[in-house]
């Protein structure tokens, strides 16, 4: 591969780590390392030209400055050889980018045909990563040096997500589906994020990426997949809503709820359970079971007062037990003294 020789001979040039990272987080893609050298090559080229074209700029402002009895001499109006040399070197360079970088394009958006696929899903403001098995989950979970293809699409508005360690980035629209393919070459933790700004809650639109080792990966799918089996409802509860180290269940809650009672995006779960809480309508509410499934299913059925309509429904995406493990969790939120801040 000529690219990956490109990277190799121009590492020490480029001060890069031996794994071939400055800028970005070490390589963990199959296709990082050509992107890397695509773009050191050319943030080698501007580089050298700057320093040259300033460099002699200010060299000629001190040569040709104007002084003191010397008349100025006779302008050059037309050289040809210096023409064609600035517009034939830098010709040959446009050539040589565009050559590695369409191969490099063509390498990250065709993915071998044997992928192993996983569905993904941008809202406002969480991704969720739906696995052949239809177990759905907050954490993109993949194997290594397996090419993975992604099949993406938005609930509400234009997303992109961006593993900067893989150096893959795709818009996700809602509406149609695009794809993103990677084969991971390093096993851990990535992080994954949201790269276009998508509202108030953008930049908390995070989350990770997990490379297991060879074989782990089919074992983590299983356990997570009925994870729940094993756990009391309200401890479940909690994970769905808060996410665990395991990135066994996030749905993304905590992005907007707090449990603390204090107020985000949307209103906090703690102390609510049981209490009135007014409406935007100016109804009052008493939480119980049947009002948080319906705020999951139908988010804009009843919106609390001084909260905005921005929630995305879980219809068709969500278990009936995972619901009720939710409002088990919410339950154990009690505040002591004062009703919740609805
Ligand atoms: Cu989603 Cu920014």
């Amino acid at each position: 591969m000529p690219l990956n020789l490109l990277s190799r001979m121009t590492r020490p040039l480029f001060f890069t780590q031996s794994d071939g990272s400055f800028w970005m987080p070490p390589a963990g893609s199959e296709v990082a390392p050509q992107v890397d050298a695509v773009f050191y090559f050319i943030f080698w080229i501007s580089a050298f030209f700057f320093a040259l074209i300033v460099g002699l700029m200010i060299t000629f402002l001190f040569l040709y400055r104007e002084r003191k009895g010397v008349e100025p001499g006779k302008t050059a109006h037309h050289n040809t050889a210096l023409e064609l040399t600035w517009t034939i070197i830098p010709s040959i360079l446009v050539v040589i980018i565009f050559y590695f970088g369409f191969r490099t394009f063509m390498d990250i958006t065709t993915p071998p045909l044997n992928a192993y696929e996983i569905q993904v899903t941008g809202q406002k403001w969480n991704w969720e990563f739906q696995y052949p098995n239809g177990h759905v989950n907050g954490e993109l979970h993949v194997p290594y040096d397996r090419p993975v293809r992604l099949v993406m699409t938005s609930r509400d508005v234009i997303h992109s997500l961006f593993i900067p360690a893989f150096r893959i980035k795709m818009d996700v629209v809602p509406g149609r589906y695009s794809k993103l393919w990677f084969r991971a070459t390093k096993i851990g933790e990535f992080n994954a994020l949201c790269a276009e700004y998508c509202g108030t809650g953008h930049s908390d639109m995070l989350t990770h990426v997990v490379v297991h080792e060879p074989g782990e990966f089919e074992k983590w799918l299983t356990e997570a997949s009925d994870w729940m089996k094993d756990v009391p409802p309200a401890e479940a509860g909690k994970i769905l809503v808060m996410g665990d180290a395991q990135g066994r269940g996030g749905r993304g809650c905590k992005q907007c709820h707090s449990v603390d009672g204090r107020s985000g995006t949307g209103p906090t779960l703690k102390g609510i359970f049981g209490h009135e809480v007014v409406m935007k309508s100016g109804e009052k509410i008493t939480v119980d079971e049947d009002y948080i499934r319906e705020s999951i299913l139908d988010p804009q059925a009843k919106v609390v007062a001084g909260y905005d309509p921005v929630m995305p429904t879980y219809k068709g995406r969500i278990k009936e037990e995972e619901i009720k493990a939710i409002f088990e969790y919410i339950k154990t939120l009690k505040d002591e003294g004062s009703p919740g801040n609805p």
